[in-house]
């Protein structure tokens, strides 16, 4: 609903960078709507490596989310903010995995900041929600106005269920990040683990970035097993982490992005990317991370 409404601030003729690596549905939204009301965009593959000439006169957004999703990438949102502004261009973060608690756009020059709440704010996979946060009165009378025409609107019920959740944010979030600490730690001492992908573990560049822009590094992380494990048996074999599309409620989820999240990219796009049959993104909640650890275990066990 908040990416929607956004979206609708463009019109025929525009062009809107996206990251490469993103929510399936953003990338859905412009491939299927985008490209039927006219407006251009494009997947970029390093954010950080972009210039002023990439931003010809028609660019009007860049859209991005960091940490990316679910490669868990990281983008200089004031780096991007300073290229952006001084080609007249919007800079529009979805901040769903890192929250405002983590990480607050706005302080890095963004302009619109985007949120599924219905992950890391609501808690408690209970609601579908979204929120669009912008600091400019004239674009917010804008959005305000695309919001109530497309009737993104939240009821009064969900609403209430969202500002509750929202009172115990940090209490959550510092749980659920401490947890992800000791399974990350976990995993990438085991044996059957080849890959784990977390905010700046793919340089010591991003993880400058990420050090610098956020205060911590959240709850999402993604994994590849060795070839001779398989992913199916692995998920299979999990007894307390569920298999589900969501995250950021206070159960830990695992979710496979090439055929739930993501199944809407190409598998050649996938593969471009890097989004590979045996990735595996897990999203860890508030349960004991002992419990957590000894599951992750016996089902790494069970995956050979
Ligand atoms: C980063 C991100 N943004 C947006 C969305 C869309 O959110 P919703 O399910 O609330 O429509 C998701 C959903 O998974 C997401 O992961």
């Amino acid at each position: 609903m908040a990416t929607t409404t956004v979206f609708n601030l463009f019109k025929t003729g525009d062009k809107v960078l996206l990251n490469c690596d993103l929510y399936g549905g953003t990338y859905r939204y412009a491939d299927k709507l985008f490209t039927r009301q006219g407006i251009d965009f494009e997947l970029v593959d390093d954010v950080n490596q972009l210039t002023a000439a990439d931003l010809s006169d028609n660019v009007k957004a860049i859209f991005i989310e960091t940490p990316s999703n679910p490669l868990l990438r990281v983008i200089d949102i004031q780096r991007l903010s300073d290229l952006a502004h001084e080609n007249d261009c919007l800079v529009v973060i979805d901040n769903t995995f890192m929250t405002p608690y983590l990480q607050r756009p706005f302080e890095l020059g963004a302009d619109i900041v985007v949120y599924s709440a219905t992950k890391y704010l609501s808690g408690h996979s209970d609601i579908i929600a979204g929120l669009v946060t912008v600091e400019n009165d004239e674009l917010a009378a804008e959005i305000k106005v695309l919001q109530s025409t497309l009737g993104n609107i939240l009821s009064p019920n969900d609403s209430y269920h969202l500002i509750q959740g929202i009172k115990t944010l940090t209490v959550r979030m510092d749980k659920q990040e401490e947890n992800t600490k000791q399974i990350i730690q976990f995993l990438e001492n085991h044996p059957r683990v080849a890959n784990v992908y977390y905010p700046g573990s793919s340089s010591a560049v991003e993880a400058e970035i990420q050090n610098r822009q956020a205060s911590g590094i959240g709850a999402v992380f993604s994994i590849e097993l060795v070839p001779e494990a398989s992913p199916e048996k692995f998920v299979d074999g999990l007894e307390i982490i569920n298999l589900a599309v969501s995250l950021g409620g206070v159960e830990s989820l695992v979710c496979h992005p090439a055929s739930m999240t993501h199944d809407y990219y190409s598998p050649e796009l996938r593969e471009k990317i890097g989004i590979s049959e045996a990735l595996l993104r897990c999203a860890i909640g508030i349960e004991n991370a002992n419990d957590l650890i000894n599951d992750l275990e016996q089902a790494l066990e069970k995956s050979i």
